[in-house]
């Protein structure tokens, strides 16, 4: 089984307001080299979306691909470049990644053929009212905070992206399209250091997480 990790890393980093996030620098290593390395040892390749006209860097392992102007555009981007047999996706705002979960989604996805990392949610959740305050209380119980990596056959990822690329259908993440098209995707235990860095906030925790993580 040829297994391909699939980083899509186009994005322009909008709230972060560094340039493009993938190349944003944490404790000295980019987000992008930080998610390639962690993947690269359980993979045959690894290939990587980037925004037109950037190159990879010198110490990412891995193929550059032209990305999307969606991270779904990107994705499907680079699941044709790839004729894996199975694909890890994983973005390349979530630059800690342990190697146990990357272990326990290739084992789900030889059984379910879709599997995400996904955390139960700790906090209490409300739907805001209109004006923004406290509208509806959604009880927690029941619901996981979804992550990445997330890991599919390539086959069937393909045909689900088709498929919404074809309906309009605009989706946040892989595992969404493969329960649109009708397909079980396992749950399995993520990592509260797999947060997705996202604010000027966010990169504040992974520069307190880098410093412990690479001791
Ligand atoms: O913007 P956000 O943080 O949700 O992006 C998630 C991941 O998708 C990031 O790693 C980002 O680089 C990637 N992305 C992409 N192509 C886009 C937009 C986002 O590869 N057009």
């Amino acid at each position: 089984v040829k297994v391909a990790a699939l980083i899509p890393a186009a994005g322009s980093g909008t709230r972060l307001g560094l340039g493009p996030k993938a190349f944003v620098p944490v404790e000295g290593r980019t987000l992008l080299g930080r998610s390639a390395a962690a993947l690269a040892p359980h993979v045959h390749e690894v290939l990587i979306a980037l925004p037109a006209g950037l190159d990879l860097p010198g110490d990412v392992p891995g193929r550059a691909v032209v990305g999307g102007d969606t991270r779904q555009a990107s994705v499907l981007a680079l699941l044709r470049a790839t004729d894996a047999d199975v694909v890890l996706i994983h973005d390349a705002a979530r630059p800690f990644l342990p190697s146990r979960v990357i272990r326990d989604l290739l084992a789900a996805v030889q059984d379910t053929g879709a599997a995400t990392a996904a955390m139960p949610v700790a906090d209490t959740l409300v739907r805001a009212d209109p004006a923004g305050d406290w509208g509806t209380l959604t009880p927690r119980e029941g619901l996981w905070a979804v992550q990445t990596p997330q890991a599919f056959r390539r086959a069937a990822l393909i045909a689900a992206h088709e498929a919404a690329l074809a309906d309009g259908h605009a989706a946040t993440d892989d595992a969404g399209l493969i329960a649109r098209a009708g397909q079980p995707v396992a749950l399995v235990p993520g990592d509260a250091r797999l947060l997705k860095v996202t604010t000027p906030g966010d990169l504040l925790i992974a520069q307190a997480l880098a410093r412990v993580w690479d001791a």
